[in-house]
């Protein structure tokens, strides 16, 4: 069971950095005025881990909505991560400070690279993400990120970047019920590395699965809830996206139940169903 008992708990970083145990979700939503509203929703019902990304053209909204919060810059965990067609060392370095100026501030607190370089696209790969990983360590030991890590590596990606000087510490993965990454949550397990889940609703398309709603009624809570506790008793940290209110509110509340071993069984059972199809060794962008 999760040692998680509020929305402000945080996991521990390899690095010893807290990263708040819940985080907002912001793909596809687009920069403007409706980002920045909802973004200043979700901090007011107190989420205060915000993630997104250079490729979500996003971030100057992200910025905006920070600093009409009130909040202090260090009241909230931000997140971003470089693109794929900035891979590389001084393409990173540049494509970080680009982020930086949009989102306003003068460090991250974490920034993944979003997908690795991998074999079906480069013969050199590996290179290619190791000096992309080097720029970020370079960040990282100056102080401009708290911490850093990647998105959507396998084992495989993985392998290559733990024989550099700093070790990735947290791998951000599709993950839900019905994309479950036994693999990588078992390495990343052993390697002392964070999973977060993005889609951890499957973008909403898992929600009416009927075990899913058997176990949400059993415990007068919604399917979305269960896929979200799912993450937490598994020590995975969720992102998920919404714009409506109500349901930002229904996704922080999350600490006054518990799954059970039967529960976890039903669903650690489940086939594959409700995946993006994104798969990180055959990317076409
Ligand atoms: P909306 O943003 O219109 O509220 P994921 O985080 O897995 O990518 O899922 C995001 C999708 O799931 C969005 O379409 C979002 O819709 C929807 N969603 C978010 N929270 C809930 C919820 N509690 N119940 C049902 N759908 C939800």
């Amino acid at each position: 069971m999760t040692q998680q008992a509020h929305l402000s708990d945080a996991f521990p970083l390899a690095n010893g950095v807290a990263i708040p145990c819940l985080g907002y979700g912001t793909w596809r939503m687009q920069d403007g005025a409706e980002t920045v509203a909802a973004i200043q929703t979700a901090l007011s019902l107190g989420y205060r881990h915000i993630d997104t990304a250079a490729y979500y053209r996003n971030e100057a909204s992200v910025g905006q909505a920070l600093r009409a919060s009130g909040l202090p810059r260090e009241a909230v965990f931000l997140t971003s991560k470089v693109w794929n067609t900035d891979r590389g060392y001084a393409p990173t370095k540049a494509a970080f400070q680009a982020t930086l100026d949009r989102l306003g501030t003068d460090y991250l607190d974490l920034y993944l690279i979003h997908w690795p370089a991998a074999a079906n696209q480069f013969d050199d790969w590996e290179a290619i993400n190791r000096d992309t990983w080097r720029a970020m360590t370079e960040l990282y030991q100056a102080g401009k990120i708290r911490a850093i890590g990647v998105s959507n590596f396998r084992p495989h990606h993985l392998k290559a970047l733990l024989e550099t000087e700093v070790a990735p510490m947290v791998n951000q993965i599709e993950f839900h019920p019905g994309c479950q990454q036994r693999e990588t949550l078992a390495f990343c397990r052993d390697h002392g590395i964070l999973v977060e889940a993005w889609s951890p609703l499957g973008r909403g398309r898992v929600l009416d699965h009927p075990t899913l709603t058997a176990i949400a009624q059993n415990h007068g809570k919604t399917p979305a809830q269960i896929c979200l506790r799912w993450c937490l008793e598994q020590g995975v940290l969720p992102l998920p996206k919404s714009v409506t209110p109500a349901r930002m509110a229904e996704n922080r509340d999350l600490f006054t139940f518990a799954l059970t071993p039967g529960d976890m069984a039903q669903i650690a059972a489940l086939p594959p169903f409700g995946g993006s199809g994104h798969d990180p060794d055959q990317l076409d962008f």
